[in-house]
């Protein structure tokens, strides 16, 4: 019965993250975009302890509530062979800023499945997923070891890290994702999937300022837009700090670049990862291709426009 049938979004995907400050906005600009259908939510250990991961986006789905609201699940707890370095000092102890007042979570009602929840989508939608990877890849690459025939039928991995003609953000050369886990980079961009890999070349220029976040937030008032002011108020601190002209939106770019591929020019490149996290030009048929250039007008207002939607924003 046609009544029965699903309606296909314009874009299915799975989101692989470690919130995070900017994980979180991504995520509301994933939920706040007209046709993409968030299926599931896949939590690595990174910028925070696992646990706190998790507790982090069941809070952003508790303020949020997205429909359908995706499914859930925790990964990795340690990067694939060496310990967990995480950017506390940037996203708080509790990477979401350090915040009194969220909505109780209970961390552990999530199933700890987060391999088997990417097996089971790709398996499931296959080339109409789009897998977008905000966090250390070390989930990724076990769902590859496990079944890589599966994760190849995906359509795209969009991976935010990197850093290939620019400084690092972790050391001189190394981005915080690929250098928590720079074994799993490696295995996943040597598996011959479609990746789209959107470094710090291309992030850096994706900045708000607070009074534009402001402005836009003005606009709907309520509990949702306050907790976004408050929680983006230490990545603002922080960048700030550094003499960036505004926060700098890693993960939402990523995002951003997963609905829309023209908000970024296009290079295709191989990449090659070192061992201290380094992301270098290699001779060699291309991998992936990086994001390069960001077209930023279009960029900022499609975030400012989907962060807090007016139905959610007044709840
Ligand atoms: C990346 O590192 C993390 O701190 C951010 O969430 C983003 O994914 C930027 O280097
Ligand atoms: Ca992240």
């Amino acid at each position: 019965m046609l009544g029965d049938v699903e309606a296909i979004p314009a874009m299915l995907t799975v989101i692989d993250t470690d919130p995070g400050i900017d994980d979180a906005l991504a995520l509301l600009l994933a939920w706040g975009s007209p046709g993409v259908r968030v299926d599931a939510l896949t939590t690595v250990a990174g910028n925070v302890p696992l646990a706190a991961a998790v507790t982090n986006a069941l809070r952003l789905m508790a303020l949020r509530r997205p429909t359908p609201a995706p499914r859930i699940s925790a990964g990795a707890e340690q990067p694939l062979v060496r310990p967990l370095w995480t950017a506390v000092k940037y996203h708080g102890a509790d990477g979401l800023g350090d915040l009194p007042g969220w909505p109780p979570v209970d961390v552990d009602l999530v199933p700890r499945d987060a391999v088997p929840l990417l097996l089971d989508a790709a398996r499931r939608y296959g080339p109409d997923l789009t897998l977008i990877a905000l966090g250390p890849l070390t989930n990724v690459a076990l769902a590859l070891r496990a079944d890589a025939a599966a994760m190849r039928r995906i359509a795209r991995l969009v991976v935010m890290g990197g850093a290939v003609d620019v400084p690092g953000n972790v050391t001189g050369t190394a981005e915080f994702n690929i250098y928590v886990d720079p074994e799993a980079a490696r295995e996943v961009l040597d598996a011959g999937l479609t990746v789209d890999v959107v470094p710090l070349d291309a992030t850096r220029q994706a900045t708000i300022t607070r009074a534009e976040l402001e402005q836009a937030l003005g606009r709907t008032p309520g509990p949702l837009a306050d907790r976004i002011a408050a929680f983006t108020e230490r990545g603002f601190r922080v960048d700030l700090g550094r003499g960036s002209p505004g926060m700098v939106l890693h993960d939402p770019l990523a995002v951003g670049a997963a609905i829309d591929p023209t908000l970024v020019g296009w290079e295709r490149v191989r990449l090659a990862v070192g061992d201290g996290g380094e992301t270098r030009r290699a001779s060699g048929d291309p991998n992936c291709r990086i994001a390069r250039t960001v077209d930023l007008p279009r960029f900022r207002t499609m975030l400012l426009d989907r962060l807090c939607p007016a139905d959610r924003g007044a709840s």
